[in-house]
């Protein structure tokens, strides 16, 4: 497959009987997650239409399944109605035509009259002229939309909106659309890049979810970074919320350590005419403080429950996946469940991740001999007293507590990840979810989250010992936990 060559299902189909030996070899390396999604082959980037529709929830990602380093973007797809069982569906969109040729890259799901509807976009490289620079000229980013009645088969692609329905001082860096409802009325949230270098989000208005006018942009007074990807704009426990992801943002104290931000922001805007004052943007705050979450996206399921998934990953990093020798890279985070809670976003692993427990043991803090555990664990630590904390998490892998800081050290295992800090007003729980080649650490109830990927070379059945030392006092309850099952429906 070529690289700004269109790629069909049929060539995917063609590809895919002719690769089993990669299939094979993928599926044989230590280094692969047991409860995390991940791809069969090749890349997977950003989750994508996420939604639960007729009691299954269906899981769509950015994919390349032809080599480890992202080339070329398609929507790969995973099902599952609990969330310990799954179903490889295999690619459902391809960049097939003259408006996604290039990529079909981000974009959303929305359920109306028992028809999920689909918004991407689709990226194209114009190669007629040589001195494009693919940001302010040479790269069309189409708004396309389609629809389904069973998350599987998809109809015709129709083209929305071209770089033409876009504001004038917008660059050629407009994408990743994500519908809400509000009053009747639809609207669509674009991130995007302005010709100043400006991150934004771009709003439409529609009344049929087909004929899309600009009506507002949400930005900041100074500038936050020069593009702002995946907006994602909710109402959650009474607050509207704008997640997105700002690039260009520096480190500032604690902040903003990654290459590329994820962020919530929470707004005081009720969709009204005019412009959305930068006003409006009451608070900005990091959504993880890992090396690897970017890209988030949430929905509602038919619970009413808002769950978040992002690529448990990140572009324009110094830090390695050494799968990518193995012939994959990257995976998804664990659902999250959000709620609002005095102005800040909780996050919590859902509550069916608990079926994949089994073999639970408890002792009291500190935990200085250690407890045995295999790699793929779920630890609950409940402080009553924490003055300072020491926990070695894996091989080399310490998170610690002391004068108000947590401190991760991924030690030799980060392959160029380093530390990690957070100033805290006291600990009182964490929820570590370790997989294979992953750490997801739950802080205070899910105040705050680290999420990262970790090479300490143990393989999924191998053990370690779990120890934590400190000044503190309360209980750990350790839980070994299985796999998720797959299922291969293409
Ligand atoms: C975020 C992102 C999106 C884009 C997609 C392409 O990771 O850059 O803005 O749609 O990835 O794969």
């Amino acid at each position: 497959m070529k690289k700004y060559e269109k790629v069909t299902k049929a060539d995917y189909e063609r590809w895919y009987r002719e690769n089993e030996e990669y299939r094979r070899r993928v599926s044989q390396d230590g280094c692969r997650l047991s409860y995390h999604l991940m791809p069969e082959t090749g890349w997977l980037n950003d989750p994508n239409g996420l939604c639960q529709f007729h009691g299954i929830y269906h899981i769509y990602f950015q994919y390349t399944p032809f080599e480890p380093s992202g080339q070329i973007k398609l929507w790969g797809h995973y099902t599952t109605e609990d969330f310990i069982h799954y179903t490889d569906c295999g690619p459902v969109l391809f960049p097939d035509q003259d408006f996604d040729a290039h990529g079909v890259y981000s974009g959303s799901a929305f359920i109306e009259d028992d028809v999920i509807h689909y918004f991407y976009t689709g990226n194209v490289k114009y190669f007629d002229r040589n001195d494009y620079d693919y940001i302010m000229t040479g790269r069309g980013s189409n708004t396309v939309h389609c629809t389904s009645r069973d998350g599987v088969h998809f109809s015709t692609k129709e083209l929305l909106m071209t770089n033409a329905d876009y504001p004038a001082d917008i660059s050629a860096h407009v994408r990743d659309p994500k519908i809400i409802k509000k009053d009747g009325i639809y609207y669509m949230a674009l991130g995007a890049r302005d010709v100043h270098d400006k991150g934004m989000v771009l709003l439409y208005r529609s009344e049929d979810l087909k004929h899309w006018n600009s009506y507002s942009r949400i930005t900041t007074g100074e500038s936050f970074g020069y593009m702002w990807e995946c907006p994602d704009l909710f109402y959650l426990d009474g607050r509207l919320c704008l997640i997105c992801c700002p690039q260009g943002v520096e480190p500032d104290g604690m902040d903003y350590w990654d290459a590329q931000q994820c962020t919530v922001m929470m707004l005081e805007y009720d969709f009204t005419p005019g412009q959305c004052s930068p006003d409006a943007i009451k608070d900005i705050r990091v959504v993880d403080r890992g090396f690897d979450f970017y890209a988030p996206q949430t929905f509602l399921d038919e619970r009413g429950r808002r769950i978040l998934i992002a690529w448990m990953g990140t572009a324009g990093t110094d830090y390695t996946n050494p799968t990518a020798a193995a012939g994959w890279q990257h995976a998804l985070t664990l659902p999250r469940v959000l709620h609002v809670k005095n102005g800040r976003l909780i996050q919590q692993p859902v509550e069916e991740l608990k079926n994949l427990r089994k073999n639970s043991s408890t002792c009291s803090l500190p935990c200085e001999s250690g407890c045995r555990s295999g790699i793929i664990y779920e630890a609950e630590l409940v402080f009553s007293r924490c003055e300072t904390m020491c926990a070695q998490l894996r091989n080399s892998v310490l998170l610690s507590y002391e004068a108000g800081l947590l401190t991760l050290d991924m030690g030799s295992a980060g392959s160029g990840r380093k530390r990690r800090y957070l100033k805290l007003n006291g600990l009182h729980s964490l929820r570590i979810f370790s997989d294979t080649t992953s750490l997801e650490i739950f802080v205070n109830g899910g105040e705050e989250t680290f999420t990262t990927r970790v090479y300490d070379g143990v393989l999924p059945e191998g053990e370690i010992q779990l120890t934590i030392n400190g000044i503190c006092e309360g209980t750990l309850t350790l839980h070994e936990l299985n796999g998720v099952s797959w299922m291969q429906d293409h």
